[in-house]
């Protein structure tokens, strides 16, 4: 399928900004860098715009969540717009019972933990997500007109969308809520493997679908969080959670555009946290670039992956807190191990903690801009 002429790859806005060249592989000559969880508790004015409202109601308002989408941008001038939203909305406007408890994540009011759970888990039709999507539609559109002309930027920014990876979704929907080694997701696994698949594959369908609508509606590039594969083995990661990845990501494959004579696809990332022993497994289920935690040194991760593949990290967000020559240091070592790939998109190795000095950030970014 191709993208419409009005959307900002194809109509040349952002095919040649620093993000999507990099995505391309084609390095440019400054590094382009954004921060996961750029948006959030780290700005004043988001806290302001945020006073009283729900963050699931935030994300489904279309005017707040683009708002919410620019702030960043507006301040910090990064290289991208990262979509305010969570990987839990899909699951929402698919009908699951979910809540973002302040300073926890993601709360189910119904774990599924029984077969009959599963199978009114499942009897959820993805397609309803056609229609239910209609906020994250506008709120896209919003945010991609705005991002054509924001001060201080060389030009119109990309908007990166974003969804969480089936692994990462179910163990959520087994837990309950955050867990730390998802022993209940994976003993599922083991335990019952057609059971797992099932689960696996509607939350393949309902991610995939966000996404697919995020990037037809505006979004140059899409962003996979399977934020915690690191918990699993690479045999269980590659055996029972890539195939349903791929799966997602099948939602975006076919989106293609044209571009200087040729058939461009919409750029993949894919990121995980732990999981330097899964990356070019991780890279194998169709990411164009791979998103690296702050464990794994670039140049390490980028001889892995045969020296190849784009890469994007990984500023350990612990350092924002250090002696801004400490943080200096650190940046200058990521951007050298980061030429052992064809390309670098600067960014942390996790998100931006919510106590971060929002000023650090600024700070960063000029430092990266003025190598
Ligand atoms: O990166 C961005 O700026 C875009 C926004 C974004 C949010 N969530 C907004 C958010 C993105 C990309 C996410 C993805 C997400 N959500 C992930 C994958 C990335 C990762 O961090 O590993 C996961 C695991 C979630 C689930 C989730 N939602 C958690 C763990 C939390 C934190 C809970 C807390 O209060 O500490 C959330 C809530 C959430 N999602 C917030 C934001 C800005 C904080 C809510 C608030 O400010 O009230």
């Amino acid at each position: 399928m191709h993208l419409d002429s009005g959307h900002p790859l194809a109509a040349g806005l952002t095919h040649d900004s620093r993000l999507i060249r990099a995505y391309r592989g084609d390095r440019p000559s400054t590094t382009p860098v954004w921060f996961m969880r750029q948006a959030g508790r780290s700005l004043p004015e988001y806290r302001e715009l945020r006073a009283g409202t729900a963050m699931l109601d935030a994300c489904l308002t279309p005017g707040m969540a683009s708002e919410i989408t620019l702030q960043p941008v507006r301040r910090h001038h990064v290289d991208a717009a990262v979509f305010f939203s969570d990987i839990v909305v899909p699951l929402k406007l698919a009908g699951v019972d979910v809540e973002i408890v302040p300073g926890t994540g993601p709360v189910m009011a119904h774990p599924v933990r029984t077969n009959d759970e599963l199978d009114a888990l499942v009897a959820l039709d993805p397609a309803v997500l056609d229609e239910a999507l209609a906020p994250v539609i506008e709120a896209v559109r919003l945010t991609v007109a705005q991002l054509e002309h924001i001060p201080g930027t060389p030009g119109p920014t990309p908007l990166v969308g974003f969804a969480g990876a089936p692994f990462t979704l179910a163990a959520y929907l087994i837990e309950g809520g955050p867990s730390k080694d998802h022993m209940r997701a994976r003993a599922l696994m083991h335990s019952d493997p057609v059971a797992w698949s099932r689960l696996m594959a509607w939350c393949a369908d309902v991610t995939g679908r966000f996404l697919r609508a995020q990037v037809l509606a505006g979004a140059s590039a899409a962003q996979l969080f399977d934020s915690w594969a690191g918990s699993l083995a690479l045999t269980d990661y590659s055996d029972s959670v890539a195939p349903a990845s791929a799966r997602t990501l099948e939602y975006v494959h076919d989106i293609t555009y044209e571009r200087d004579g040729q058939t461009h696809r919409v750029p993949v990332v894919h990121f995980g946290v732990g999981t330097g022993d899964l990356l070019t497994v991780m890279h194998e289920v169709g990411a164009d670039t791979v998103g690296i935690d702050y464990r794994t040194p670039l140049d390490v991760a980028s001889e892995r992956l045969g020296g190849a593949v784009p890469l994007q990290g990984n500023i350990d967000p612990a350092m924002l807190f250090a002696p801004w020559s400490t943080l200096e240091e650190h940046v200058l070592d990521v951007l050298r191990r980061g030429e052992s790939a064809p390309a670098h998109v600067l960014n942390l190795g996790h998100g931006v903690p919510p106590d971060a000095d929002a000023e650090v950030l600024t700070r960063l970014v000029e430092l990266v801009h003025s190598r």
